[in-house]
């Protein structure tokens, strides 16, 4: 087997697979004590600058849990961090902007990514693919809405509302932020892919919080842009977001080769909302993994079961796994998808 016909791949290019593919948004870090002990002492903005150590936590649920494919450690806020934007991420919290962005002065604090600006990603990324062999490496960037979501709010935000008033209130220094970001995402995901990565995904987490009219109108084009970027390159190009039951449609007219799918939309109600072309990515609800494990199988094969006519399934969580999960959990659901899917 090499990389271009493994299951994953396979799937993302809805051609016929051996068994389902899984992998786990989140899988790097978080549950596994050996990331804990792999992260001691280390801040996580300067670990994702530190090469070897980013191999090494990529690798962790790969050896652990023989996942069909690799996600980059890293973050979405790695480039704007890279750009010179002064922000941290906070234990618990999550990414803390120092001077959120409101005005059009202060766009000018979001300058093009330039490669050499990431370069450290870049050879972590040559560095994974050495490593991993015949497992895919999957890249990734914040959308443009999630980063927004970011700047505009100086951190996470429940009810995202500096953003929306700026969308609403100043549409056209909205569309330039959200376009700035647009191509500081592409740039990231290009470097990954120049550097080997062979599929990436655009993480737009908080997407869900958008009607669609709202979406289609201020957010799709940016997001449309960042697939169309990266086009060229030919890896499959997965597209997430979390609550986007009515988006879904939308998720795949930006240009996805894959659409990620929550728990709250089983995958055959998601096919026909996304239409034909698309492979379809989920959507087991992570904290089914809190359960016996006969709860957790029978919930897994609800998921297998609405899949059963897709063309395309890459088998993962309706969103990250979630921190306090038993690694031996995710270890066991890999076996029995597997199982269950095999010849
Ligand atoms: O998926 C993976 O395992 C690869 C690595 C990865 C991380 N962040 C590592 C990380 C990926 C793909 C991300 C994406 C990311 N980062 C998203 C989109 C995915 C999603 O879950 O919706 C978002 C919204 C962020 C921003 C962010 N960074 C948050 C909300 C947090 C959590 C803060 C916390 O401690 O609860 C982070 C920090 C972060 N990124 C951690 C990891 C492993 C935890 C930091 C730590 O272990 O110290």
């Amino acid at each position: 087997m090499t990389v271009t016909d493994s299951p994953f791949l396979k799937a993302c290019r809805r051609e016929p697979v051996p068994h389902t593919p899984v992998w786990f948004m989140r899988q790097a870090g978080r549950s596994l004590p050996e990331y804990r002990k792999a992260r001691e002492g280390i801040a996580m903005l300067d670990s994702c600058t530190r090469p070897e150590l980013v191999t090494e936590i990529t690798l962790q649920p790969v050896r652990r849990h023989g996942v069909d494919a690799a996600i980059l450690f890293s973050d979405i806020v790695v480039p704007l961090k890279a750009i010179g934007v002064d922000l941290d991420i906070k234990p618990g919290v999550g990414p803390v902007i120092a001077e959120p962005i409101r005005t059009r002065a202060d766009l000018a604090r979001l300058r093009p990514l330039d490669p050499a600006d990431v370069s450290y990603v870049a050879e972590a990324v040559r560095g994974t693919v050495a490593e991993l062999g015949d497992v895919p490496l999957i890249g990734f960037a914040g959308a443009p809405f999630t980063l927004a979501s970011y700047l505009v709010e100086g951190g996470p935000s429940r009810n995202h509302e500096h953003t929306k008033a700026m969308m609403y209130g100043a549409p056209e220094l909205w569309a330039e932020l959200v376009d700035r970001l647009a191509g500081i995402a592409a740039a990231f995901l290009s470097v990954q892919i120049e550097s080997g990565v062979s599929a990436v995904q655009l993480f737009d987490s908080w997407a869900g919080a958008l009607a669609p009219a709202d979406y289609r109108r201020a957010v799709l084009p940016a997001s449309a842009k960042v697939f169309s970027a990266v086009a060229h390159h030919g890896v499959p190009r997965i597209h997430f977001g979390v609550g986007t039951g009515e988006l879904l449609g939308l998720l795949g007219e930006a240009g996805a080769d894959v659409v990620g799918v929550d728990w709250r939309v089983p995958l055959d109600e998601a096919a026909r909302r996304v239409g034909p072309g698309k492979a379809l990515q989920g959507n087991l609800d992570p904290a089914v993994l809190f359960a016996p494990t006969a709860a957790v199988q029978e919930q897994a094969d609800e998921v297998l079961a609405a899949a059963r006519d897709l063309p395309g399934h890459v088998f993962n969580l309706g969103h990250g796994v979630l921190p306090d999960t038993d690694p031996d959990a995710l270890t066991r659901l890999v076996a029995h998808v597997h199982e269950r899917t095999a010849g």
